[in-house]
């Protein structure tokens, strides 16, 4: 039995099914056999991808996560990762289509991803939808996280390393939130802070 997973990264799983196969048609009878050594919850040992995904769709938050991608930001993937953890409804690429997945360490198979070509057509989208857009940066205006208002619907839009939120992302929220730091350095790294909001997100409504 492999100790990598698809992408190489070490894994701890569990070896082939000891006993009587277990009933039930969430089992994938590859896994039963050689063993599972997916980075899953214990829950889902043996499960099969697209019955996972089915659970998971029927326990999703209210919260959405969406980043800007203009210049292939290796966060994104940890993004994404977290967006799985805290299950997020929808993650959101605005931006370019092609965006780094090393860091979603396979986790977004299990998330649901849309692609936005451009803030207009994100905005547009949050707007049919109804779902308000918070900013998170830290901007002039923004509140930080602990206070803020976070409604139980809401997508977080985050930024990228280097130039963080575009003039355009930031004018498309209602709201502006960021993470209060103590230190000299000017931000934490995005995909910290994407963990810390939905952290935040969960304390309160999971
Ligand atoms: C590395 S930051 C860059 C921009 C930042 N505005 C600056 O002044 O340098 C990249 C992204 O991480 C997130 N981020 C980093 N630190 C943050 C903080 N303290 N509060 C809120 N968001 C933060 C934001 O989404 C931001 O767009």
């Amino acid at each position: 039995m492999s100790n990598a997973d698809e992408t190489g990264a070490p894994t701890h799983g569990v070896g082939p099914w000891a006993g009587e196969w277990p009933d039930g048609e969430q089992y994938d009878p590859e896994l039963l056999r050689d063993g599972d050594t997916r980075n899953v919850i214990d829950r889902y040992r043996y499960w099969r991808m697209d019955k996972i995904i089915a659970d998971l769709d029927t326990r999703r938050h209210g919260f959405h996560v969406a980043i800007e991608n203009w210049q292939h930001d290796m966060n994104i993937g940890s993004i994404v990762r977290s967006a799985n953890a805290f299950l997020a409804d929808t993650v959101h690429i605005v931006g370019r289509r092609r965006w780094n997945r090393r860091g979603a360490m396979v986790t977004d198979r299990y998330q649901h991803v849309v692609h936005h070509p451009d803030v207009a057509s994100f905005r547009a989208w949050c707007d049919a939808e109804g779902v308000p857009i918070i900013a998170v940066d830290n901007v002039g205006d923004a509140v930080p996280v602990d206070r803020a208002e976070l409604p139980e619907r809401c997508v977080f839009l985050f930024g990228q390393e280097g130039p963080g939120l575009s003039e355009e992302a930031l004018a498309a929220a209602s709201s502006h939130i960021e993470i209060t730091q103590y230190g000299s350095t000017r931000s934490i790294n995005a995909s910290a802070a994407g963990a810390v909001v939905m952290y935040e997100w969960c304390r309160r409504w999971a």
